[in-house]
């Protein structure tokens, strides 16, 4: 059997990101800063720490930012040459490290996730590939691997479909791809069932789909062989529901927590859990919280209600 080995990462990038608006009326929702880096660069980054290298984007209108933000910033990195800034000369820098290759392509419209993976086929080829969804942060456990490193080594072994998954609360099965099936070894699951954002009393289960995929290139052929799903898009997880019934697709329950930056609570959550681990603000960002005049009470410091 044909080894494959993960090369490349499909970031999508080309929703409307109509939950931000008005922020993502003029620019794009994976550019939003969680303290000092955007979306779009931690979702990169963690591809790049399971070994990708090649960074894929879909991008679509009002989504610029992302090129220039991946591009050389040629005139700020001379005026910081100039003043001797170096640790912000390396700062800026290292957001391309030299071995990282980027393309982009286009979505025309936004025809659903399913349809902006399919968007990349030309660039992805015969190989298996890792999607992203930046809006999805996910951060690895205190001292151990980011989470795509974790699937990364799963496929490594399995080399078939891997879907990062969680256990989500019965009540919020309506905003996840749920899946359902026969557990292999504890934390993997080969998948027998897939629905896109059940009702609680149709989920088969309750395990969630978070944003990062390993997937094989067959999948592209059910993307595009699928009528629109729900809501009319042509949804990522009922091409791989189609996959399943040629290939093995496995879930894999991720060591690590996912914040859901596409929301407003999600994206809070995240900001305030990132900056009080940031190595340069976080002592004082810990200390301000703590002062916070905002009625904290009892032992547990809730929040009192009345204010
Ligand atoms: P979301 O469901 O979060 O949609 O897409 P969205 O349009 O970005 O945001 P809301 O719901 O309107 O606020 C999940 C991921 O799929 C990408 C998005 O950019 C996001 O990373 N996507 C979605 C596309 O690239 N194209 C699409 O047609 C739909």
């Amino acid at each position: 059997m044909q080894k494959f080995k993960l090369r490349k990462a499909v970031f999508p990038v080309a929703g409307l990101g109509t939950r931000f608006l008005p922020a993502t009326k003029a620019s794009p929702k994976e550019m939003l800063p969680v303290v000092d880096k955007p979306l779009i660069q931690y979702a990169v980054e963690e591809a790049y720490s399971a070994g990708i290298r090649h960074m894929i984007f879909v991008t679509g209108r009002n989504k610029r930012a992302i090129e220039d933000h991946f591009d050389t910033a040629y005139e700020l990195e001379n005026e910081l040459e100039m003043a001797d800034k170096h640790a912000l000369l390396s700062l800026v820098r290292s957001v391309q490290p030299n071995d990282m290759n980027f393309s982009y392509v286009r979505q025309p419209r936004s025809l659903g996730l399913g349809h902006a993976v399919l968007c990349a086929e030309h660039l992805v080829g015969q190989e298996a590939f890792a999607v992203l969804l930046a809006d999805d942060l996910m951060v690895g456990p205190k001292g151990g691997e980011p989470v795509m490193s974790q699937m990364a080594a799963q496929f490594e072994e399995l080399q078939q479909s891997i879907i990062a998954i969680q256990e989500v609360p019965a009540e919020q099965t309506r905003r996840y791809g749920i899946v359902a099936g026969d557990e292999v070894r504890p934390g993997l699951i080969k998948i027998s069932h897939m629905v896109e954002k059940p009702a609680p009393e149709d989920a088969p289960s309750r395990m969630g789909v978070a944003g990062r995929y390993i997937l094989t290139p067959a999948v592209f052929e059910h993307i595009r062989n699928q009528s629109g799903g729900v809501g009319g898009e042509i949804q990522l997880t009922d091409g791989i529901a189609g996959l399943m019934r040629d290939e093995s697709v496995y879930g894999f329950q991720y060591a690590g927590k996912r914040y859901d930056c596409g929301s407003k609570e999600g994206f809070l959550e995240a900001t305030v859990e990132l900056a009080l681990q940031h190595p340069e603000v976080g002592a004082h960002f810990r200390n301000y919280l703590e002062n916070l005049q905002i009625g904290w009470s009892g032992k547990e410091r809730r929040l009192d209600k009345s204010l």
